[in-house]
Formats: C-alpha cells, structure tokens, sequence
C-alpha cells in the first residue's frame, strides 16, 4: 500500500488542510479583475507551515479561473527564471495565436515573423510583450514568487514592473512568500514602497479539528482505518503545524505495515519515530535561521517550568525585562514561542522545549 503522506518541503499535500479563507481571498481577487487588493499579497510563517505548498495549491486554483502561473524561487537569477517560465507557460496560447496570424498573412503575400522574446530587447520589454499578448487573450499571470528577502536588486526590478502592470490594468496577480523576518525587512525596503501596500497573510496553526479530519481522510482514502484514539493522540502530537501533520502521518503509517486498521499502539510507536525527524527537520533548520541571543532566549525559556514567567527569563539571562521583550516580540512573530498570557509564553511546538533542554544539559 501506497503511504499517502508528503513530509517533503515543498510538496502539496493529498488534503490541504485548512487555508480556505486565504485561498478565498486571492481567488476572489482573481476573479474579481485588475485594481483588486489582493492581487498583490504576501504570506508569510514560520518554517513548515505550508507556504511554499499554499502557493502550489493557489496555482492550481487559479488555473480555473483562466490564469497561468509563474512559480519561482528568489535568488540571483529569479529575472531570467521568470521570463523562461513564463514564455514557456505563455507558449502553448501565443504560438496558436500566432500561427493563425501568420497563416491569414501568408495568404495576402506577406511574410511575419512574430517574436515573443528577444536578446535585443530588454527583460522588461521581453516581459511586458508576452503580458500584453496573453491580456488580450484574456489569460491571466499569476506571479509567485518564494523565498523573497528584502534589499533584493532582482525584486526589486521586477516589484516595479509588476507595478506599472497593475497601473496599466493588465491581468497579473503576484503573491510573494518567505520567513517572517524575510518579508519584515521587504516591507522596510523604501525602494519598492508598493510591496508595503500587499496584503499580508499569516499562516499560523490548523485547527485541531482540522488535522483530525486530514490525518483521517488521508488514511482512509488509501483504503486503511484508523482507532478513535489512535487517531487522537495523533492529532495531538502535531500541535496543529502542517509539516507535523505529513511527518507523524507517515511514520504512523509506516509502522502499520500491512494492517488494515492503525491502532493506539501503532500510533505511538510511529509519534516516537517522527521524534528524531522532527529535530533535523523542524527545530535545527529553525534554530538556524535565528540569532546567538535568540537561542539564549529559548534555551532561557526550556529551562523554565511551562509556560515560561518573562520576568524569571530576564532574571535568568541577567537582562532587564524591557529589553527582552524584543526578543518575545520577534520570536512571537518568527512563530517559535506564543504569548500563552500576561507575562508568560510557550513554545509553539513543544518538541522545542525537551531538544532544548536536552542540548543545554
Ligand atoms: N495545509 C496543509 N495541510 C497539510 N499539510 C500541509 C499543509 N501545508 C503544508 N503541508 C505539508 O507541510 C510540509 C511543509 O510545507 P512547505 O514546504 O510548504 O512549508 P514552507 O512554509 O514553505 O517551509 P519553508 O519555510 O522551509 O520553505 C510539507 O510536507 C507539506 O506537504
Ligand atoms: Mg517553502
């Protein structure tokens, strides 16, 4: 039996759990035509929480609706990434249009040869070409672009053709994704002031009775069933983040074996196994991203009984409490810890606490 399961960044789930009102909104968007605020939206989580699967699925979406869509990862050649997808997305519309065309000419005697990008002509040309046409075939682009940083040259440019498109009513949506510190300092770049008019998503925690659903469907589309406590104790293991929901599915499934029914002991034993996958895969590459007194901060926080006292933080870290309220706020909004009440926070993954605790011991 096939495990349905994606634990892979980047791949789109077989149940897209929750997300509904963001995809709402920008199909809305979509539909609705050019000068719609959300044809310009940025959405921004923590590592895992299925940005990069959202704009997968928004593509797919979209496509319903008459739009194509150019998906690239922001880096030193995203320019030239976008004019390859793109012409080769726009090919397959421009090239009938075009035969027709030089068909009809051929007739009365005359030669044409129709270009849609050129090594003469500049990127933007080449780009603002192919819009034109496919506008007036009525087709629309949905630009996505991932991984987005801020003070980036290649965003820049093409944030400000993407804005005389939108001057120009043409038919282009953009949705821009990236790590909450990422799209921070984007929205400080003065250079590209109209990135800082988007509409910005959060993407937070799924519901639990979302995941419970998910984690149920998923299994039983692939012909198995699961126990009511099995499938509890699941739900409950992935706090709602959507990496966890793929990772403690897998493994569970894996344990099954060729059982067709998942049972409490399965469950648990798989729920073990994503343990060590969790660290390489959720909480290093977090770690990772952050600074030396961010981690002080939390290995501050795994120390202390939970939630964690903000005052008891400072008086461990030897700081006052003014300034580590900073670094509560920015690792609220990097999506590693939550405000659980006045003066104390979590973390959100409680994996978090025992690696840290164990790694400081
Ligand atoms: N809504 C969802 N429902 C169920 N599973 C999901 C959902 N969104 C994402 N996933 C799963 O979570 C994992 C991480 O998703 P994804 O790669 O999109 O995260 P990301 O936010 O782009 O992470 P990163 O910041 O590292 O790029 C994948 O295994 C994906 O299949
Ligand atoms: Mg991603």
């Amino acid at each position: 039996m096939k495990n349905p399961f994606t634990p892979t960044y980047g791949s789109v789930p077989p149940l897209f759990a929750g997300r509904r009102e963001i995809i709402r909104q920008i199909i809305f968007g979509i539909e609705n035509g050019p000068g719609d605020p959300n044809r310009s939206t940025v959405i921004t989580g923590a590592r895992g929480t299925g940005k990069t699967a959202l704009l997968h699925q928004i593509a797919v979406e979209a496509l319903e609706y008459g739009f194509i869509s150019v998906y690239a990862n922001s880096n030193s050649v995203l320019l030239d990434e976008i004019l390859r997808r793109l012409e080769k997305e726009a090919s397959e519309f421009i090239e009938r249009e075009n035969k027709a065309k030089i068909s009809e000419v051929n007739i009365s005697g005359f030669g044409i040869k129709i270009e849609y990008s050129d090594q003469k002509k500049s990127w933007e040309e080449n780009l603002e070409n192919i819009i034109e046409q496919l506008t007036a075939m009525n087709i629309g682009v949905l630009f996505e672009i991932d991984e987005v940083r801020g003070g980036d040259e290649q965003i820049r440019r093409f944030a400000s053709l993407f804005q005389t498109f939108i001057t120009a009513r043409k038919n282009v949506c953009l949705i821009m994704a990236g790590l909450p510190h990422n799209i921070d300092n984007l929205f400080k770049d003065k250079v590209i002031s109209f990135i800082r008019r988007s509409r910005k998503q959060e993407l937070g925690l799924i519901d639990m009775s979302e995941v419970f659903y998910t984690l149920r469907e998923t299994i039983e589309t692939e012909g198995k069933t699961i126990d009511a406590d099995a499938l509890k104790i699941m739900t409950e293991e992935t706090a709602g983040f959507p990496y966890l929901i793929q990772l403690i599915g897998y493994e569970v499934w894996q344990v099954s074996g060729d059982k067709k029914n998942i049972r409490r002991k399965d469950a648990e034993d798989g729920i073990r196994n994503a343990q060590r996958y969790i660290v390489s895969s959720v909480i290093e590459l977090t770690l990772n991203d952050l600074s030396d007194k961010d981690r002080e901060f939390l290995v501050a926080v795994s120390q202390l009984d939970t939630p964690a006292d903000m005052s008891l933080i400072a008086q461990k870290l030897n700081v006052d409490s003014r300034y580590i309220s900073q670094y509560r706020l920015r690792l609220i909004k990097e999506g590693v810890i939550t405000s659980v009440k006045r003066g104390f926070v979590d973390f959100v993954l409680p994996q978090f606490r025992k690696y840290l605790r164990e790694l400081s011991e």
